[in-house]
């Protein structure tokens, strides 16, 4: 590979601000935890930005869980309706159908969202003869929601693109009942909401009994961990619950939306927030998670391409326009073999430039890695953050999402960091989490129903 530093100086200098140091990382954990413990604390709760909703799940998986199960999994541009049969302590078996969510969807009203998710349920559960046996039914919504009990959760702000109307402030249970109440056609049981992250860590819990973490890093990026009950201050029986233990749904994606991330974002990073749905919001997701890696890498180019600097002599209208460098050619590029410019050549060709030129597709690949060791070294603050927080030295931590599955190097990005921050403290080993959403929700429905 040509050395990017001696042949794109400007491009370098850029990637440069994407580097986060071994102390700007510690600086990370710190303030996290300091939100975390506002989001915990009662007297804080109501002004915290890291909000830690309790699920209400306090249980893990024993293994002894059997029977069947629907799940549904709304949490990105697809839906999913799901048959979850839990057959022994080792089988689970799953059929399901995906269905698309239009813009139209995410964006128009919130009734005819849910109609819609009614209608996909009804259609299933038809095709499999369960219109009529009120089968258990447990709700992935993987969105901020604030929960009052196990089968209760008010979508406090939307996230990755959604802004159906009429949603926010609502029990979304009650919106998924009511709107197969409408259809009059059905009769299923919806016994519990989760979040994607809480359905990883059960799902993970299932096969991994020190399981303790789940995470999500796909469209968007979110973790849960286990919590002692008595440090849950917003759950009214904090201090004579039965149960130790709490699962808490931190929804980290919201950690730097007072300010505390500043010392380390871009003007990328800005540009990022500032052109999308939510300014402001969400900000150490817009760090980290799949809706804008691809994003913050077309900004660089853009720029770079605007002064002259790469792919010189070559322009395109495609390139220029907002979302058009998707977050997979990130990991297409970054799964070229060392030596081999394949992949990165395709990506171009399909923005619209034709370039064969080894030198400027080394730098693309240099910008693709920025973004996604940043995103990783950023992850793996929020995990060790966690990790420190329950004082174990011992662990699995569960993971799902599009960006940590697909990309080549992920994995080892995340244990490289972690290694780093946690000095062989801790032993612990970052598992994918097989279907979270629907084996997670199946597990919960089954403890629930229970
Ligand atoms: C949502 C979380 C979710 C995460 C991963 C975030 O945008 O707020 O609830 O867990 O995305 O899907």
């Amino acid at each position: 590979m040509s050395d990017p530093k001696k042949q794109y100086p400007e491009a370098y200098a850029i990637c440069e601000k994407f580097i986060i140091s071994k102390q700007n990382m510690q600086e990370i954990v710190t303030r996290l935890t300091k939100e975390i413990n506002m989001g915990l604390t009662r007297d804080t709760h109501p002004r915290a930005t890291v909000k830690c909703f309790v699920t209400y799940v306090q249980e893990l998986p024993t293994g002894k869980e059997r029977g069947n199960y629907l799940a549904l999994d709304l949490g990105g541009t697809n839906f999913r309706v799901l048959l979850v049969n839990l057959i022994n302590d080792k089988e689970i078996d799953i059929t399901g159908k995906t269905y698309a969510i239009s813009r139209e969807l995410q964006e128009g009203s919130g009734s005819k969202l849910f109609d819609f998710i009614a209608s996909c349920l009804a259609e299933f559960c038809k095709e499999h003869k369960l219109e009529r046996l009120n089968t258990p039914l447990g709700f992935t919504f993987s969105f901020p929601c604030k929960q009052v009990g196990i089968d209760s959760g008010t979508l406090v702000a939307w996230t990755k693109g959604f802004k159906a109307e009429g949603v926010i402030n609502k029990n979304v249970v009650e919106l998924l009942r009511d709107a197969v109440k409408r259809r009059g056609d059905l009769k299923v049981n919806v016994v519990a909401i989760l979040n994607d992250t809480t359905g990883t860590l059960m799902s993970c819990a299932f096969n991994h009994r020190n399981c303790k973490i789940g995470m999500i890093v796909g469209t968007g990026s979110n973790a849960c961990y286990v919590e002692k009950t008595v440090n849950c201050e917003t759950f009214d029986e904090y201090r004579n619950s039965t149960k130790p233990n709490m699962i808490i749904n931190c929804e980290w994606g919201a950690f730097g939306d007072n300010g505390v991330l500043d010392f380390i974002r871009t003007s990328y990073d800005h540009q990022v927030d500032k052109n999308s749905i939510n300014p402001k919001k969400q900000i150490f997701e817009k760090c980290i998670s799949g809706m804008y890696m691809g994003e913050l890498v077309r900004l660089v180019i853009v720029e770079l391409m605007d002064k002259q600097l790469i792919f010189k002599g070559q322009s395109s209208q495609k390139i220029l326009v907002k979302g058009n460098f998707d977050t997979s050619f990130i990991t297409e590029i970054e799964s070229d073999q060392p030596g081999s410019h394949r992949n990165a050549a395709m990506v171009m060709d399909r923005l619209g430039i034709r370039t064969n030129n080894e030198k400027d597709l080394d730098c693309l690949r240099l910008i693709c890695e920025t973004i996604s060791t940043r995103s990783a070294k950023l992850a793996a603050c929020g995990l060790v953050c966690l990790i420190n927080k329950m004082n174990v030295k011992d662990l699995t931590i569960g993971i799902d999402g599009s960006v940590y599955r697909y990309h080549p190097n992920y994995h080892t990005l995340l244990t490289e960091s972690m290694n780093m921050l946690l000095a062989g403290s801790v032993k612990f080993e970052l598992a994918l989490s097989e279907d979270g959403s629907g084996r997670g929700a199946a597990l919960i429905a089954a403890v629930c129903a229970k």
